[in-house]
């Protein structure tokens, strides 16, 4: 069958889904995935036996299996950027030529002998200056398993914020402290020039940047033209896109953090995971089962948001790396050849940790009028407590409540996953990170877009550079500009931008 006859098939099936008795005794047997001290449980979900098999046939229509094999042999999968993405060889899976991974190779060596020359010079702190994917995934590793004295040594700087650069900055030793700048482009507007401003506070305290400045680029040249110290220049290659390139020299403030050997056995999780997706049939494959539940209430049950709710501290950076992992991979509306799609793509993903998200938007999710899908993760290690909460609104969603009183009436049947890691290690991080990349990964293969670009956050960025210079009042009196007239509302909220407060 081809894509559009099973998609006709899946259409029909969801006119049905309220009559699937989720409460089903069976149902847990039949749809869990248990390996390596990891469970998912997806058994909470609107399929049954035939809706499942529609959903592998339309992987298989996909060619999700050739889609598969292109990304691990280095193929070319981000065709605008005539690229292809080879985070996979990061962490030592198959991908790229013996070149390349040979050049990977290097690049881990010149990290940990980054890291040991830190050790040697009594660096104290890291004041890691980079923003999106050379930052959440770092942070996110230094949040989950660096102990809290090291996490407190690093410091991330990342916007434009003023207040942020002071909180982050003015307290440091800076005689102690090494200055990571991590940019793949080394053009993002908010690094270069967080970066220029704490080279100046080096400048004014007689000491001499190029020795405390390290970068971490796919532009060396760049780095070096900005004056950074040819061997403080980490490169990573331009096959590994930002929102992936935890794995790779980016990730060097949380080696530091959390030490060479747990970042290595990070990546061993991720290349375990790797595994796991190259090797399994689809109802075994986590990130298959987990890519097509998101296809079936996206595409054919109108979903338009999705939650993440970590039950564990460690994991409360988890949901923005998601949504930028997800949002900018799969956030797109025309396929490879550029052509309009005429099917919806990413929902909206939001997440708290939990208990709190419970205490801030679970309660549309119990009884507000759209249904929305969660992924509950839960650890064997959190606290009882917490894990009786976690298991609570996944059995809450699912069974609701009949009351006489309307509002008090939950209607249940609604659907959400639950992930249990043994632990949160490096291992089990490694495998839950590079579980939601390929999740993203398949779900753009069957939404025909290319998950490795990010054209449409550059327009913003363009437009900020001119608004700036009005800001500034550089140009005050211009009323069009280079790439478009000014609308009203710009020009009303400059002018009222521009006005002193009154306070
Ligand atoms: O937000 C757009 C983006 O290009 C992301 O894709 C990227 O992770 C981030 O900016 C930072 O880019 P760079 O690492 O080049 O500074």
């Amino acid at each position: 069958m081809n894509k559009s006859t099973i998609g006709h098939a899946l259409t029909a099936h969801a006119k049905t889904v309220g009559d699937i008795d989720l409460a089903d005794i069976a149902r847990f047997d039949r749809f869990h995935v248990a390996e390596d001290g990891m469970l998912l449980d997806y058994s909470r979900h609107w399929i049954d036996e035939e809706i499942w098999q529609l959903l592998s046939q339309y992987a298989d229509a996909a060619d999700l299996s050739g889609a598969r094999a292109l990304l691990f042999a280095g193929g070319l999968v981000n065709k605008s950027e005539g690229r292809a993405a080879l985070h996979p060889a990061t962490r030592g899976s198959p991908g790229g030529d013996t070149s390349q991974q040979e050049i990977i190779r290097k690049q881990q060596t010149h990290m940990a002998q980054t890291i040991e020359d830190w050790h040697g010079r009594g660096i104290c702190q890291v004041l890691h200056i980079g923003i999106g994917g050379s930052h959440l995934g770092p942070s996110l590793v230094v949040d989950a398993l660096a102990k809290p004295e090291m996490a407190k040594r690093c410091r991330f700087l990342t916007s434009h914020d003023a207040a942020q650069r002071a909180r982050l900055v003015d307290d440091l030793d800076l005689k102690t402290t090494a200055v990571v700048i991590v940019s793949k482009s080394f053009t993002t507007g908010e690094t270069i020039e967080n970066a220029r401003l704490v080279r100046e506070l080096y400048q004014h305290q007689n000491l001499d940047p190029s020795s405390y400045f390290y970068a971490v680029t796919a532009v060396p040249e760049k780095a070096q033209e900005w004056g950074i110290d040819q061997g403080h220049i980490l490169s990573i290659l331009p096959e590994i896109g930002g929102r992936y390139s935890l794995w790779s020299s980016v990730g060097i403030t949380a080696a530091w953090a959390i030490g060479v050997k747990a970042f290595e056995q990070l990546r061993a999780g991720a290349r375990a995971m790797d595994q796991h997706f190259l090797s399994r049939p689809w109802d075994q494959n986590m990130p298959v089962i987990m890519a097509l539940l998101g296809i079936w209430y996206r595409n054919f049950l109108d979903q338009r948001a999705h939650i993440i709710a970590p039950y564990h501290d460690g994991l409360r950076l988890l949901p923005p790396f998601l949504q930028q992992l997800e949002m900018e991979s799969n956030g797109k509306r025309v396929d490879q050849f550029g052509e309009l799609l005429n099917h919806k793509t990413v929902p909206v993903l939001l997440g708290l940790p939990g208990t709190d998200c419970q205490h801030a938007f679970f309660q549309a999710l119990h009884q507000g009028t759209d249904v929305i899908g969660v992924d509950f993760i839960l650890t064997k290690t959190s606290t009882r407590a917490l894990q009786a909460h976690g298991l609570a609104q996944g059995q809450a969603l699912m069974v609701g409540h009949k009351d006489p009183d309307p509002e008090r009436t939950c209607p249940g049947h609604r659907p959400s996953t639950t992930l249990v890691l043994d632990d949160l290690s490096p291992h089990h991080l490694g495998r839950l990170l590079a579980l939601y990349e390929h999740k993203t990964f398949v779900q753009g293969v069957i939404w025909g877009v290319n998950s490795f670009d990010q054209m449409g956050v550059e327009l913003g960025k363009r437009i900020a550079r001119d608004l700036l210079e009005r800001l500034e009042g550089a140009d005050q009196l211009r009323t069009d500009d280079t790439h478009d007239r000014l609308d009203g509302s710009t020009a009303g909220l400059l002018r009222y931008l521009r006005k002193p407060s009154l306070s």
